[in-house]
Order: C-alpha cells, then structure tokens, then sequence
C-alpha cells in the first residue's frame, strides 16, 4: 500500500482541551497539543493521513463526523462524556459506516460507575482505556493492522 493512502479522523469530545491541567492524576500532565503531536509522529511513520478536532459541542462533532464519510477509512474517538449518553453520537457513527476505535486516557471501568457504560463501545472495532495519550499511538497501530491484514 503507498504510503498516506490511509486517512484517519481524530476526535476528541468535550473538556478534552484541557487535559493536562484538568484532573492530572486521572488524565495525565501531558497537555492535548503534545498529544496531538505524538500522535502526528506516529501516524507519519505508519504512512497514515490525520486530521484532529476537539469540540465540546456534540454538534460539531456530529457535523464533523459526516464531512468526513467519504475522506476517512477509519475514526478514532474520545467522546469525553457523551461516551456515556449521547446516542446521536452513537448514530452519527454508525451512519457513516467506518471502522471506530473508542480511546480514553483513563480506565473508565476503575472509576464512577456512570462511567462503565460506554453508547459508543458496542459500535467500536476496538476500545482502549487506560493508556493516557498513547492510547490513540494504539489506535493507529490497530487500524493499520486491520487495514492491511490479509483475510
Ligand atoms: C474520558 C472519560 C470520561 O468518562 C470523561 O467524561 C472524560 C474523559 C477519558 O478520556 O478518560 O471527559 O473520556
């Protein structure tokens, strides 16, 4: 496969923009841009194609989702807590038909327990939890091993 044939869509849902100082000890001291740029690296070297968005409005996240059917092959998402209720997020990503991969930095099953149920997980490919921003390096990894693996 040449390289940057893959396209991956990166989202990110609300309050995200501020990890590294929100709740540091469950998210993590890295800020999103260095997240960003890790992911970026990675995703230079696995010959994948990324475009990142944060929103906290669900919206924006809906409207990105759509855009984005004909462009991405794969999403990887943290929708922050509409993870836990927004079934129009859960709709927009199965409308769209693309593999999903469902990443959050902490691990959303030692916490609260509002926060095991995931609307998302159920229409996921995959999901990490528990890995901080390396969660989404996973991710990448995971779809390019889905992409090209020989059936
Ligand atoms: C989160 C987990 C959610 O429960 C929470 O609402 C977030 C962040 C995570 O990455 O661990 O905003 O998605």
């Amino acid at each position: 496969m040449p390289n940057t044939e893959l396209k991956v869509l990166i989202l990110y849902g609300p309050n995200l923009n501020l990890t590294g100082f929100r709740e540091p000890d469950l998210y993590g001291k890295k800020p999103l841009e260095e997240i960003d740029e890790m992911i970026r690296l990675e995703a230079e070297n696995l010959g994948i194609e990324t475009r990142i968005l944060q929103s906290n409005h669900e919206g924006v996240l809906i409207d990105t989702i759509q855009e984005h059917r004909k462009w991405a092959d794969a999403i990887i998402i943290n929708p922050g807590a509409l993870t836990h209720y927004s079934i129009a997020l859960r709709d927009a990503l199965t409308s769209v038909r693309l593999p999903v991969f469902e990443v959050h930095l902490s691990n959303i099953y030692s916490r609260e327990e509002f926060r095991h149920h995931s609307v998302v997980a159920p229409v996921a490919v995959g999901c990490i939890v528990g890995c901080g921003g390396y969660g989404f390096v996973l991710a990448l990894h995971a779809i390019k091993n889905l992409v090209t693996e020989v059936v």
